[in-house]
């Protein structure tokens, strides 16, 4: 089994609950390990291209299966380059309540290739409002830092 730390790409809170998933699936049904893990990526926008890897790793999988996995089946599809902004509580509380509209308002007016969404706490509350990109992730985030980090994260996603 791989490092669980490699994930770098996905919040503590969603590696903990891969560990739950591992943690019974792996007493003998490595299929049905790989199917929950890439279900729970997709359920919370973190099935990109990156995790593959470390998923293969983590599972002692050859990547193939991995790739195959997610072609083979009509519920799974990769995310485009995704920046998720933390809507837990106390993100929430700090944040200027339009923080993920704004952003959505503008991807769509400078006409970004990248989406937003809402995810749950990132675990890193302490920085407070914090958004996740794809290599990065934004602490103590404001309306004029957001507006950088997401034409940031588009220069990364043409890269
Ligand atoms: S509530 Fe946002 S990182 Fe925890």
């Amino acid at each position: 089994m791989g490092a669980i730390s490699d994930f770098s790409y996905i919040s503590k809170v969603l590696l903990e609950k891969i560990e739950d998933i591992l943690s019974y699936d792996l007493l003998g049904d490595s299929d049905r390990a790989l199917c929950d893990v890439l279900l729970l990526l997709q359920e919370e926008g973190a099935l990109t291209e990156e995790v593959v890897p470390l998923v293969a790793n983590l599972l002692s999988l050859p990547e193939n299966s991995v790739w195959q996995s997610i072609a083979s089946s009509p519920l799974l599809s990769l995310e485009t380059h995704t920046v998720q902004i933390c809507d837990g509580s106390l993100c929430a509380l700090m944040a200027p309540c339009a923080l993920i509209s704004a952003a959505k308002h503008f991807v769509q007016q400078n006409d970004l290739s990248i989406s937003v969404k809402k995810t749950m706490c990132l675990g890193e509350c302490e920085y407070a409002p914090v958004v996740k990109g794809l290599k990065q992730t934004y602490g103590n985030v404001n309306a004029k830092s957001l507006c950088d980090l997401l034409q940031k994260e588009d220069k990364d996603a043409k890269e």
